[in-house]
């Protein structure tokens, strides 16, 4: 079965063409991040003009890498929400739209479910139950996946995602849009002992997360010691130790909550995703609490921890083998908020 995946939830244009929820025969991402950098953050509007703009070309373009055309596709999944309205409507229109002239089945995906399969596009789907980490720039939450593959959140941030105090103390360090991926590279040439930033537990048994209050901590530390950048500055600290101080609090906060739900649910198998999903310590630190656990780890490959289509197709598949091969009706809406997110 050939699924055309397409994903519009915030700011990257994607579309993927998947065989039988695993054979990958293209993935294209259209990042707007040049648009939404100089703003420090995504501009919801400009987000949707840009989908609009790319849509089509990012279609064609996947088509073409996986050597198919529209009609040998059996059906669409689609990226329904979370996310922002204006920016799924976008992908959505564009589904349904295919849909309706080709007379093709459409599935309606949970962003943080594609997320999720990304883990499994690579490895073999363990049997349930498990648990699984989804951490991305607007989403911090644990699912315990159970017997019959429902997702049940266990746990979510009660304030800021992990990826989005990533993004704001990046922003804080004039590093630029997205942050992530900037502090983790200056964080391995850094020392994560250089200072101390709240890790935020909340109560001992709780499953929540809370990040607001060290991107408060490392606001104040700049207000105090100044940034090194700035020459007029009196800062008197590395940039890198700063980065991985931060760091280090975030993951270990995250390890330290996964590994509980690990040991309350009893799990042999864990898997995280999302776009923090992609970060260096994180991945080694689960490795190692993981495997100390006995646990089976699954990790999506870089590529697909991001925003992207590949996931969207593979979720779209599941959920079809799930209720059977029928569509989703024509009249769907997209979805900003979707609590109760993940699973049939
Ligand atoms: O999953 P995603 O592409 O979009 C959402 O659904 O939110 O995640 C984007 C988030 C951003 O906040 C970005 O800074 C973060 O993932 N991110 C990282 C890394 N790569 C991306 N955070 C930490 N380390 C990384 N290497
Ligand atoms: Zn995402």
């Amino acid at each position: 079965m050939l699924i055309l995946g397409i994903e519009t939830s915030c700011d990257e244009t994607a579309a993927a063409v998947v065989r039988n929820g695993r054979e990958v025969l293209s993935d294209v991402v259209a990042s707007q991040i040049a648009v939404h950098s100089p703003y420090g953050g995504v501009v919801p509007e400009l987000a949707s003009r840009k989908h609009v703009e790319n849509i089509l070309p990012v279609i064609s373009q996947a088509l073409r890498a996986a050597g198919v055309g529209l009609k040998d596709v059996d059906a669409l999944a689609v990226t329904q929400g979370p996310g922002l309205i204006g920016a799924l409507l976008v992908g959505l229109s564009a589904a349904k739209g295919l849909a309706y002239a080709l007379k093709k089945p459409i599935c309606a995906v949970n962003h943080l479910e594609g997320h999720m399969e990304a883990a499994f596009v690579e490895a073999e789907r363990p049997e349930e139950p498990f648990v699984c980490l989804v951490v991305s720039g607007g989403h911090t939450a644990l699912y315990y996946v159970t017997h019959d593959g429902t997702a049940q959140c266990v746990g979510s941030t009660r304030d800021d995602a992990a990826g989005e105090a990533y993004d704001k103390v990046a922003k804080l360090l004039g590093l630029g849009y997205p942050g992530g991926v900037v502090i983790d590279r200056l964080a391995q040439n850094g020392n994560p002992e250089a200072f101390s930033f709240p890790k935020a537990y909340l109560e001992k048994s709780s499953l929540d997360f809370s990040f607001s209050g060290i991107k408060t901590a490392v606001a104040y530390f700049v207000k105090k010691y100044g940034l090194p950048s700035e020459t007029s500055s009196v800062a008197t600290y590395r940039l890198e130790d700063l980065a991985a101080s931060f760091q280090e609090a975030v993951v270990e906060v995250l390890v330290e909550k996964t590994m509980l739900a690990v040991e309350r649910f009893g799990v042999r198998h864990v898997a995280v995703a999302g776009g923090v999903a992609a970060n260096s310590r994180l991945r080694a630190r689960l490795q190692e609490e993981a495997a100390y656990r006995r646990a089976h780890l699954y990790i999506p490959h870089i590529r697909y921890c991001t925003d992207n289509a590949v996931m969207v197709a593979v979720a779209g598949y599941r959920i079809w083998k799930r209720r059977g091969f029928h569509g989703d009706p024509l009249q769907l809406d997209a979805r900003s908020r979707w609590v109760d997110a993940a699973g049939p």
